[in-house]
């Protein structure tokens, strides 16, 4: 029998599938709903002290779109806007109303050890199963020495996890930020301070754009805008290198995030360590009916693999991560043209000549490979616009 069940830390996920602390997490309504349609738990949209001042900027979104698809997202978004009280309340309603669905509290305050200290105690006994210490908002909040401003330093990032410790009665995963030289000597750091688990990865330092008309960056907020955070599909082979860094480094649970759309992402993340995964974006230009695609096409899949959870998933491909230094470079893959398919417009051919090799020719209606010259790279089986081109 194939279960989508997972525990953690001692805390039982009924599926592998939360949403991460955001605009989908923000609202009790929404988390209501959200849970009555079957996601498995929620890290609520971050947590502050009530003094926490925050004014949002309008616009706050910018967008990158594929076919027409948002493939990229840019947020200059900030926190919760609801009082502790707000969340305390709305904390016990829901865990009254879905007691088996998991409610994480992200967290973030001052520098200042008692701030901290006096959020967690707040909602230590209120319902919440574990806490997530947010020291990765790229987002204005850097600019007062959190968020990002933390998560950047394995000093201040180990200090703040610490306090926390001392007091914290809920496992306590500390959520990383994907803008750093080395997520692993993060990991470390927290790890070392105690932390239960990490949470990777939160968005990605980015800027939109410039509206070449006016020279005015986006998002625009009258004619200015700030650096912002980037989500969604796009960011997934980050979220998956840093999730594999951090699995490579430690041995503490994780919570997988960047730009998980659907089953298979998700899969793929707990193949390179994640115990469960978060997903925002998707979500939020899809809505929150996603969830029951991604639960049967895990299920199915696991079923087919023969796997009974998700947890015989984890860290499968991580032994299968190696350095460049010792990859078997001895054997070479060589391009193969499906004629059925290949509609002979010369873009491989083209491509190969202008990216080093020249490997590819048109001769007589037909795509021929110069085996001497080819060196394997794969480029043509990528530009291919009729996806005619397989490496083997
Ligand atoms: C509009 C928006 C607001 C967000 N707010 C928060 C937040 O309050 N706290 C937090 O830890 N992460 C926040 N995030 C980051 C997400 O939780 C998540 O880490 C990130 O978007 C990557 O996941 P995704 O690609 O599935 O969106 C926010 C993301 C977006 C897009």
């Amino acid at each position: 029998m194939t279960t989508l069940a997972v525990k953690v830390l001692g805390i039982d996920f009924e599926n592998p599938f939360i949403l991460s602390s955001a605009p989908p997490t923000a609202k009790i309504e929404s988390l209501d709903k959200a849970f009555t349609l079957g996601w498995g738990g929620a890290v609520l949209k971050t947590i502050t002290p009530d003094n926490y001042e925050m004014i949002e900027a309008s616009q706050r979104y910018a967008s990158w779109k594929c076919n027409g698809r948002v493939c990229g997202f840019e947020n200059i978004e900030m926190l919760s806007h609801l009082t502790i009280q707000q969340w305390l309340d709305g904390i016990k309603y829901l865990k009254q109303k879905h007691p088996t669905k998991v409610q994480i509290a992200s967290i973030m305050a001052p520098v200042i050890k008692e701030e901290w200290q006096n959020l967690v105690k707040v909602l230590n006994d209120s319902g919440i199963d574990a806490f997530e210490l947010n020291f990765s908002c790229p987002n204005g909040i850097p600019e007062r020495g959190g968020g990002m401003a933390i998560g950047t330093s394995a000093e201040a990032s180990a200090m703040i996890t610490e306090w926390v410790m001392e007091v914290a009665k809920k496992p306590v995963f500390v959520k990383l930020s994907p803008n750093v030289t080395s997520i692993a000597d993060i990991t470390k750091a927290v790890e070392k301070a105690g932390a239960s688990g990490i949470s990777a990865i939160n968005t990605v330092q980015s800027l939109m754009g410039i509206d070449l008309d006016t020279f005015e960056p986006i998002p625009n907020v009258n004619g200015k805008s700030t650096f912002g955070g980037y989500s969604g599909i796009s960011i997934k082979p980050i979220g998956l290198r840093c999730v594999a860094q951090v699995r490579q480094n430690s041995n503490l649970p994780i919570l997988g995030i960047g730009g998980v759309s659907n089953w298979r992402d998700a899969a793929e993340y707990m193949c390179v360590g994640a115990d469960v995964v978060q997903v925002c974006t998707e979500v939020m230009v899809n809505g929150y009916g996603i969830i029951g695609a991604m639960k049967k096409g895990l299920s199915d899949y696991l079923e087919s693999k023969g796997f009974s959870s998700p947890a015989d998933l984890k860290n499968k491909a991580i032994a299968n991560l190696s350095t460049h230094e010792k990859l078997n470079k001895q054997k070479q893959v060589y391009p193969h043209v499906d004629d059925a398919l290949c509609v002979k417009c010369g873009k491989c051919v083209m491509l190969c000549n202008e990216s080093e090799h020249s490997a590819l020719s048109l001769i007589d209606g037909h795509i021929v490979v110069n085996y001497d010259a080819c060196v394997g790279c794969s480029l043509c089986s990528h530009i291919c616009p009729k996806s005619a081109i397989k490496m083997k």
